[in-house]
């Protein structure tokens, strides 16, 4: 990518990541990339020592119940789906919501639509949130999942998962929160909120590199692994060893992936994610401010920043986001995400399907400058 590039799609991926990331990945692999676990030679070892610390890391971030109940994934939809494939059986009922990432929606609509499960699809309201009210009305005796988004990736708007998960444990049933734009920016204790899965990215806002991601498996959850296969300390048993994490961790890891995250998970913790979070969301009520009364731009969510992430949606009257896109990209070398974000349903409710809209979304290393360029580009292209 061209270095004069100006980076804004850090929902989708945060990028660049910190120098320390790209340094413990490019030290992991020249220095220690064996296989971990396998061999016990010292390599191996030290191989399995960052696969550990990073584990103790994401639980003393999050607060869970021990390291061991983080189990690594490919991203936040592998852990969505082990955490949904793994836990619902026939007949099961599942609450989920409107603002849901196709990684939630497809795997549980599947299901749906094959006859194992029945599914209450709760619309969150106007602004873009949810009412915990309303999913508590929506509780049968056969609901096993609430399946929930921290944060939309298309509004940003932060959801009361606290509410909702207290709600879901009074029921006796599960909740399973996707913290795909959240895990590494709002503060997330799963000692004092009962979620019983977590599932994020490492990705994003904890600014490891791509390829990583972790579901933690709270004590209540019984689960069944979708992934099979050699874990390295137990090859007598005929199926996968029943031991957390590696009963959900068949087959070799993305050790140099993690070896970053776990990187990126120390300078997270640095910084502070709430010195972070107040950067980026300084700068999305600026550029929302700057833009919302430019002539045919309609803003998408409510703009209460102190509820929401630092993402900025919005669609222009008479040109497609993805003519917006183009002309950013080719034009004034910004980077934005235009269309539906993979999250259609929020889209048809806010009335923006199947175009989409214009997705800027702001990230640690992002500044003013940053900013000013798109919104002294939009201002050029709307004739202001
Ligand atoms: N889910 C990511 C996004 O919102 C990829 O762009």
């Amino acid at each position: 990518m061209d270095l004069m590039t100006i980076y804004l799609d850090n929902a989708a991926t945060t990028w660049p990541k910190p120098e320390s990331v790209y340094q413990a990945m490019d030290k992991f692999a020249r220095e220690s990339m064996a296989n971990p676990g396998r061999s016990g030679h010292s390599m191996a070892k030290a191989s399995e020592k960052v696969l550990e610390d990073a584990r103790v890391a994401l639980n003393r971030l999050f607060e869970g119940a021990s390291p061991d109940r983080w189990a690594f994934t490919l991203n936040c939809t592998d852990a969505l789906n082990m955490a949904i494939k793994g836990v619902l059986n026939d007949g099961d009922h599942v609450i989920t919501t409107d603002l849901e990432h196709n990684s939630v929606n497809r795997p549980i609509r599947s299901l749906e639509l094959s006859g194992r499960i029945t599914v209450t699809k709760i619309a969150s309201d106007e602004g873009g949130t949810l009412d915990p009210q309303e999913i508590a009305k929506a509780f049968t005796p056969k609901t096993k999942l609430v399946v929930v988004t921290h944060a939309s990736n298309v509004l940003g708007t932060v959801q009361p998962v606290e509410e909702i998960a207290r709600i879901t444990r009074e029921s006796g049933a599960l909740i399973l929160v996707d913290a795909a734009q959240t895990a590494g920016l709002l503060p997330i204790s799963l000692d004092k909120t009962p979620i019983d899965l977590l599932a994020f990215p490492g990705h994003k806002a904890l600014m490891g590199p791509t390829g990583t991601g972790a579901l933690y498996i709270g004590p209540r959850v019984t689960i069944r692994p979708w992934r099979e296969g050699g874990t390295g300390g137990d090859s007598k048993t005929e199926t996968q060893p029943t031991d957390y994490p590696y009963f959900l961790e068949g087959g070799t890891p993305n050790i140099m992936g993690i070896s970053g995250l776990l990187a990126g998970i120390k300078w997270v913790t640095q910084q502070g994610i709430e010195k972070i979070h107040q950067h980026e969301n300084s700068l999305a009520k600026k550029l929302s401010e700057a833009i919302a009364n430019l002539p045919g731009i309609r803003m998408l969510g409510h703009q209460d920043w102190s509820k929401k992430v630092a993402t900025v949606s919005f669609t222009i009257e008479g040109l497609e986001p993805y003519e917006m896109g183009n002309i950013l990209d080719s034009s004034f070398a910004i980077a934005i995400r235009p269309g539906l974000h993979c999250a259609p349903h929020i889209h048809g409710a806010q009335s923006t399907f199947p175009d989409g809209a214009v997705r800027a979304s702001l990230g640690p290393f992002n500044t003013e400058e940053d900013i000013d360029a798109l919104i002294g580009a939009l201002k050029e292209v709307l004739g202001e």
